[in-house]
């Protein structure tokens, strides 16, 4: 057994504080070289890029969401061959690697954490020029890649390195050891291209599996910047491949192949469940699957909790990052003998918040994604406003004409059957309780299925208490905002349509991606 050391010793990766200007400024003027930089994306397969059409493959122009004028890059898209060919390759480089000392590959990614936090001004340049995250958001992404790498690093050789079981006795030797499972595919979101995306990947090499990822077609640039990245800290290029493309082709494609060990896939409930019979269609035993997906995350506020407090929370849990994180507040119940005041103060926030571009570091909330998410967030918005209360709505403005902005909008609405889906962004719906009601509110949220993440405001111990049991979420959040995990510190993922864990970034999650394995030797 190690000491414990090797946790205690572990640090979170250091913070720019962008409310100082000797911190803010230095690194604004990195970003800010890479202004009118274009980036190009391909599929990476065997260490090669390929960024021309001339496969007669699909060349796709990305431009920024906040200002649909610019250009940003081009990515294409992998062809049926280039997806064979990583297949192969992955497949038939797994055995290799998995014997590889654990040692060896905790060290690439080492090497890696460092590379992102070396080339931070980039990082941060691509993820607000082609996801829209704004200054703060793009800092905390590339910390929170660079946590993954050490975290999974740490936790491979904690976990990996020693026998499990040591039942040894006179001549004979026991060893229990834990070995990577084979071809891995990573199939990432778009709302945390960078963080996400690497933490679903090392995990899988750290524990001797090869890797086909699949970045989100919205963020490939990012993508393959961060396996550039991974080849140059050492990565072998048989070990970790690029398919960039068409979700739906590339995705049906590697999930039907008995070549695949397991997948891990981040993004819609929907998604998930074709992922899963893609896979159970398969000539094989059941694959690993590591799926998080939606929900519809509710916040709880009694009348004890601190109007101000909740006020603070709330406008974080809804609206920062534009409400695009799976994590994000969607409905919040507040018990009626407070919720006249505390409606008003979220009024009187969300006055104060500034959307625009998300390059200036004053900006609150950025862009959402892409046209398709600003047209189905603003429909939802618009017949929630006709059957209900449009309690506030911040005005954009015209910073804001370009772009894919959505602004951040409170509905009072009746009851939570309203609400037949998630809405991936800064709408944040309310409703009254009363104190008589909290079990069946309680109920109701349960009742929707998904249990990703929940927020509760009480000073009364026993009521939060007993709303933290019966609530059937993955992460409870009582007395502060519930968005923001922290790797090591948070470990996040939910239950039922939300997901099947285990926790990123918490301990044990590696474990999924390996087997067990005993040797038992006659001296
Ligand atoms: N891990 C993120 C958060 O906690 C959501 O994906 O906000």
């Amino acid at each position: 057994v190690l000491p414990p050391s090797i946790f205690t010793d572990r640090k979170n990766s250091r913070s720019v504080n962008i409310d100082i200007e000797s911190e803010l400024a230095p690194l604004e003027k990195e970003i800010q070289a890479f202004d009118g930089h274009y980036w190009q994306a391909g599929p990476i397969v065997d260490g090669v890029m390929h960024t021309d059409a001339a496969h007669d493959a699909t060349l796709q122009r990305c431009t920024a969401p906040y200002d649909r004028s610019i250009d940003v890059g081009s990515v294409l898209f992998s062809t049926p061959e280039m997806i064979e060919t990583a297949l192969t390759s992955a497949h038939s480089y797994y055995e290799y690697w998995n014997n590889t000392e654990v040692d060896q590959r905790a060290q690439c990614l080492y090497n890696l954490a460092d590379l992102l936090e070396e080339n931070m001004p980039e990082l941060i340049a691509l993820c607000h020029q082609e996801a829209g995250k704004t200054i703060h958001d793009c800092i905390d992404e590339v910390r929170e890649a660079v946590d993954f790498c050490r975290y999974y690093g740490q936790q491979a050789i904690y976990s990996l390195s020693f026998s499990e079981a040591n039942v040894s006795f006179d001549n004979i030797i026991q060893e229990v050891r834990r070995k990577g499972k084979g071809v891995f595919v990573c199939i990432s979101p778009w709302n945390f291209p960078l963080a996400i995306f690497l933490g679903q990947i090392s995990a899988a090499l750290v524990t001797g599996n090869t890797v086909i990822a699949k970045p989100a077609e919205q963020t490939s640039l990012i993508a393959a910047r961060a396996v550039s990245l991974m080849l140059e800290a050492g990565f072998p290029e048989q070990a970790i491949h690029l398919l960039t493309g068409n979700g739906a082709e590339i995705g049906s494609a590697l999930t039907s192949d008995t070549r695949i060990a397991g997948v891990v896939f981040t993004g819609s409930t929907n998604t998930a469940q074709a992922i899963n019979r893609n896979l159970a269609k398969r000539d094989a035993l059941p694959a690993t699957f590591v799926a998080e997906t939606g929900g519809q995350n509710a916040m709880i506020v009694d009348s004890t909790a601190l109007p101000e407090q909740v006020v603070r929370d709330v406008v974080r849990s809804a609206f920062a990052s534009a409400g695009q994180r799976c994590s994000a507040l969607r409905v919040l119940f507040i018990q009626e003998d407070i919720a006249e005041r505390v409606i008003e103060l979220i009024k009187g926030a969300m006055k104060e918040l500034s959307v625009g571009l998300p390059y200036l570091h004053s900006t609150d909330v950025g862009p959402v994604i892409d046209k398709a998410a600003k047209d189905k967030l603003t429909e939802h918005i618009q017949k929630m406003a006709k059957q209900n209360t449009l309690l506030a709505q911040v005005e954009l403005n015209d910073s804001c004409s370009k772009g894919d902005f959505v602004p951040p909008t409170a509905i009072e609405i009746d009851h939570l059957g309203q609400l037949t889906e998630e809405q991936f962004g800064p709408i944040l719906h309310i409703i009254r309780f009363k104190s008589s009601e909290l079990e069946q509110v309680v109920d109701q949220i349960n009742n929707t299925g998904f249990g990703l993440t929940m927020g509760i405001h009480s000073r009364n111990e026993t009521t939060y208490t007993q709303i933290a049991n019966s609530s059937r979420v993955g992460n409870c959040y009582i007395n502060r905002d519930q968005v923001g995990a922290v790797v090591g510190v948070q470990p996040f993922g939910g239950q039922g349509l939300s997901g099947t864990g285990p926790k990123a970034g918490g301990p044990r999650y590696i474990h999924r991606f390996t087997k067990q394995v005993l040797n038992s030797v006659v001296m």
